[in-house]
């Protein structure tokens, strides 16, 4: 990374903390938050400065940019808003995570502390790979999924867009679950789940 100084996040939540955190620790050293919090009463988050609302970031001049929103429709509207202006929205490693050289990340995704990425896998824009995840070799998440802590995705897993993969759960390798998906908490997916459907249990089967 080169000349990471400003970071402005989009997002001042619980998740916002943890990405404000894992930049800092990526090597970014200032962060900033942008959220409809903002106002004469609320400037701070937590440990950082709230300066203003989404909609004002682009003139902030801030070296990178981050949208740190669970929702992942707003996560995508929010991306491409920075990205229409053409602001420049990075991708966050924690350097306690491990990232094959042979993965692909595109931009806007967030990797967390303890996060294993194996070779050949392709993670698209705007993915929470979130703490201590496993995905292993040639898997393929689609963009704006996010991949909850603690699962773990054996090898050639494919995930559509803006699915949910809940925390602890498992995935067989292989399997292919659709776009708009949410895996329950703990489940154990060893088959392909068709778009739109929610899972739960082990084996995982539709709610
Ligand atoms: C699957 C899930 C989305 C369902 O949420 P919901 O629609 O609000 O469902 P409810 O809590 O009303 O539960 C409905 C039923 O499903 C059961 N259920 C819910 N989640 C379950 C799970 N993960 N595994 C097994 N059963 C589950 C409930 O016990 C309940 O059963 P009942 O009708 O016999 O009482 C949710 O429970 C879940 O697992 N979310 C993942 C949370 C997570 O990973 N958070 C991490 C954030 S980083």
């Amino acid at each position: 990374m080169s000349e990471c100084f400003k970071l402005g996040v989009i997002g001042a939540g619980g998740h916002g903390k943890v990405v404000a955190d894992t930049a800092e620790r990526a090597g970014w050293s200032e962060v900033v938050f942008f959220d409809p919090r903002f106002g004469p009463i609320q400037q701070t988050h937590a440990h950082w400065q709230l300066l203003g609302l989404p909609e004002e970031a682009h003139a902030h001049d801030c070296d990178g940019y981050f949208v740190a929103i669970g929702n992942s429709q707003a996560r995508q509207q929010w991306g491409e808003w920075l990205l229409g202006r053409g602001l420049p929205l990075v991708t966050l490693i924690d350097p306690d995570s491990s990232v094959s050289q042979y993965a692909m990340l595109e931009s806007g995704v967030l990797v967390v502390a303890g996060a294993v990425i194996n070779a050949d896998t392709h993670i698209a824009k705007g993915v929470i790979v979130n703490t201590r995840a496993a995905i292993d070799h040639d898997c393929r998440i689609g963009a704006y999924s996010h991949v909850c802590p603690g699962t773990a995705l054996a090898g050639s897993v494919t995930v559509g867009k803006h699915s949910w993969l809940g925390i602890g759960c498992q995935v067989r390798q292989g399997a292919s679950i659709g776009s708009n998906v949410t895996v329950g908490a703990g489940a154990t997916v060893v088959s392909d789940i068709q778009d739109g459907l929610t899972v739960v249990g082990t084996p995982a089967r539709s709610q």
